[in-house]
């Protein structure tokens, strides 16, 4: 029998839909977008079939919307392009502390090039401290970027907020949307975003595939050097089968994003009941409310995280914190928010789907409260 599947941050099947509507990209319709002739011109309807679709969901204009390789790259064009373009008008970067390495790694190496970092701290809820962030704020600050939603965690930023009280300083505000963009709303217009990315392959598309949305009128310095793909913004023959896959996730995740929204809720809150229920020296990790509706960070007092998985091999889910050798590394993520190392050591983050169904959740909660018992 396979594992329970409870890691959809971590990545999610392709819906059929998705697959059906990429499978004539990698068959019949196999033409160069940049082509001229009948095969080329199939090619570039879906590519701008699909920019539109992206657009829809994040509420934009189409032409604001280019593919990418997936999250990271959209962060790392977003960040490392921002601040090529801008470091005439200064040299510092506001982030938080609870990034992902596809924005903290970009950070850092920004660094070694002479641009300034500030990180921002987050509060016991992963919620970043808008005083410290305003404090931060300098006449060299050229770009804010800060995760919409945290994916191990769940914490939602209040993005907005952050936005408004940059005001109109000019600074470019990138967000990584990688956990948000499919599964709660993400309307650059209310966010009020110049940057923003999409990973392909959280929202029931394949891997290798995302978008970045390029507010009009902000102009980055080039990522990928090479032929004018793009509108001349990301060089590279176009992954037309990936991005028909994307165009048409983004296409299901608009139309039923509430309802699955709820459904992962609903299922998310199912195993966190059971497991209260069935095992003490719980914590729950994340803010209460500002939360995404799939995700389940929980810590288990006294237990190893690498442990209890290996024991809940009928559970596939991810650990917050990993043992190298002797040394136990807990999660950036989970040192930022200040969680005691005795439960940070034993943090689990499950996260539900789409398809997620109550049986499962409650073979879930079994299977994991027998490992607790059997480890403790
Ligand atoms: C918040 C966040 N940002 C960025 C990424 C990286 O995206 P990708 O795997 O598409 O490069 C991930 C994926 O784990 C993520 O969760």
């Amino acid at each position: 029998m396979k594992p329970i599947y409870l890691d959809y941050n971590a990545t999610t099947p392709i819906d059929p839909d998705v697959y059906e509507a990429m499978r004539p990209f990698l068959t019949d319709h196999f033409g160069n977008p940049s082509s001229s002739h009948a095969y080329g011109v199939e090619a570039r309807k879906a590519v701008e079939k699909a920019r539109g679709q992206a657009a829809d969901l994040l509420d934009c204009d189409p032409i604001e919307i280019i593919f990418t390789s997936g999250g990271t790259e959209s962060n790392n064009h977003a960040i490392k392009g921002a601040a090529f373009a801008r470091r005439k008008d200064g040299r510092h970067i506001i982030t938080s502390a609870v990034e992902h390495p596809a924005v903290t790694e970009v950070c850092r190496h920004l660094e070694t090039l002479g641009f300034r970092v500030s990180t921002v701290p987050v509060d016991g809820t992963g919620l970043i401290s808008l005083k410290a962030l305003e404090n931060a704020l300098t006449t060299e600050t050229i770009l804010i970027t800060v995760m919409h939603a945290n994916n191990e965690v769940g914490t939602i930023q209040p993005i907005e907020e952050i936005v408004q009280m940059a005001g109109n300083r000019g600074i470019l505000f990138h967000t990584d949307a990688a956990q948000t963009a499919g599964k709660i709303p993400a309307s650059v217009k209310e966010l009020g975003v110049d940057l923003l990315s999409v990973a392909g392959h959280k929202v029931y598309a394949p891997k290798g595939i995302g978008a970045l949305y390029i507010r009009s009128g902000v102009s980055l310095e080039k990522f990928m050097h090479g032929a004018g793909h793009e509108s001349n913004r990301r060089a590279g023959t176009e992954n037309v089968a990936g991005i028909a896959a994307l165009g048409k996730a983004c296409e299901l995740a608009k139309r039923n994003l509430g309802g699955n929204a709820l459904h992962m809720q609903r299922m998310r809150d199912r195993l966190r009941d059971g497991l209260k229920e069935k095992i003490g020296g719980l914590r729950l990790n994340g803010h209460p409310e500002k939360c995404l509706p799939n995700t389940l960070s929980v810590s288990f007092k006294d237990v190893d995280a690498a442990i209890l998985l290996y024991e809940m091999k009928g559970v596939a889910a991810s650990a917050g914190a990993a043992c190298h050798g002797a040394s136990l590394e807990i999660s950036s993520v989970l040192k930022a928010m200040d969680v005691p190392v005795e439960y940070a050591r034993g943090t689990i983050r499950f996260s539900t789907g789409k398809s997620t169904a109550p049986g499962e959740i409650d073979r879930a909660v079994e299977i994991t409260a027998e490992a607790v018992k059997k480890l403790r």
